[in-house]
């Protein structure tokens, strides 16, 4: 599909990803990007149409469905995000990330097919996450959301082609945006994401695999519980053995400073570069060692079950 002529409506278009969409559109001849947000103060951009939706408000999805009828290309961007290891993950906020991430989703598009279908077929654009396919431990709650807009993602794709509507999944390691504003770590830049995605569409391919991140993770899913999960536990298990240990060697004694410091909490909302104090805590536990960054690879994962695995994130090697 081409956007340059095209109508488009982006969820959460007031900040991060969403806003990088609509920008991005725009620089791309979109002949209107309706900005879909629950503020619509929060737009200021002028070249936008700002217009009211909370996606969890499904009166209002069908709403709005039916007042903008020349919708052609729909960005399902609108995300939350949060820490949650999986046993003391509050079922609530599980909730939340579900009703947002998943089921919104779901409600936009279907309420979008039929206003898709009579423009000539377009286009869906889903923002999903390497999430989708590797749950990182503290991540628990939002990588089954994740996973879950990227099962239902395929099937509608299936459904949709019947159609002439096209669906594109986007998948991504960390991006910089408010929602990890906590993590110190290598992140994508939001206009990379939404210039990838974009070219995606264009070029017709059904997924768009932004950053190396995604790429390997994606690479690695014929033998993930071999490949991914054992560095993870690892990791898991220095940090989870660090918090523990009363005397640990140096560099963990930064791990495990951080680590005591921190505690799971909603990361959305935060101010950006307002880091709370042990935001460094999740990073080593959720791509591998933070320092050796050999972990983040494939083999990397696989040699992290290793015996050396502790030593390394101790020596920072
Ligand atoms: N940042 C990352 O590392 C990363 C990585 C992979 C994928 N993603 C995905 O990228 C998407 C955008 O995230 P982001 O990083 O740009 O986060 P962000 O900066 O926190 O922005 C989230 C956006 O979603 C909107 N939103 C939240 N709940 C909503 C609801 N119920 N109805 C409508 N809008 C709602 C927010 O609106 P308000 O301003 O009103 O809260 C905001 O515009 C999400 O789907 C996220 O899961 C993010």
């Amino acid at each position: 599909m081409k956007v340059e002529g095209a109508v488009a409506l982006v969820t959460g278009a007031n900040r991060g990803i969403g806003r990088a969409f609509a920008e991005e559109l725009l620089e791309r001849g979109a002949a209107k990007v309706y900005a879909a947000v629950r503020d619509v103060g929060a737009v200021a951009d002028e070249r936008l149409v700002p217009v009211r939706l909370d996606v969890t408000d499904g009166a209002r999805v069908q709403e709005l469905a039916a007042e903008l009828g020349d919708v052609e290309l729909l960005v399902n961007n609108a995300g939350v995000g949060s820490a949650a290891l999986p046993l003391s993950s509050s079922l609530d906020e599980a909730r939340r990330q579900l009703e947002v991430n998943y089921l919104g989703l779901v409600a936009t598009t279907q309420a979008f097919a039929p206003v898709l279908a009579r423009n000539g077929g377009g286009a869906v654009v889903n923002v999903l996450s390497v999430a989708s396919w590797v749950s990182l431990p503290f991540l628990a709650t939002y990588n089954a959301s994740k996973s879950a807009a990227w099962a239902w993602s395929n099937a509608a794709r299936v459904e949709l082609k019947q159609q002439g509507t096209e669906v594109v999944g986007v998948h991504v390691g960390f991006v910089d945006t408010d929602m990890v504003a906590a993590l110190e770590i290598d992140k994508v830049a939001p206009e990379a994401v939404a210039a990838a995605a974009l070219d995606g569409l264009e070029a017709g391919e059904p997924e768009v695999l932004v950053d190396e991140f995604s790429r390997e993770v994606k690479a690695a899913l014929h033998d993930d519980l071999a490949q991914l999960y054992p560095g993870i536990e690892a990791e898991f298990a220095a940090t989870a053995g660090a918090r523990a240990r009363p005397s640990p060697p140096s560099l963990l004694v930064e791990h495990s400073e951080v680590i005591s410091a921190a505690r799971p909490g909603r990361w959305d909302r935060q101010p950006r570069g307002g880091k709370p104090e042990g935001a460094r805590r999740w990073a080593p536990a959720m791509l591998g060692c933070f320092w050796c960054r050999r972990a983040r690879r494939p083999g990397g994962w696989r040699a992290a079950a290793s015996p050396r695995a502790a030593g390394w994130c101790a020596r920072g090697s």
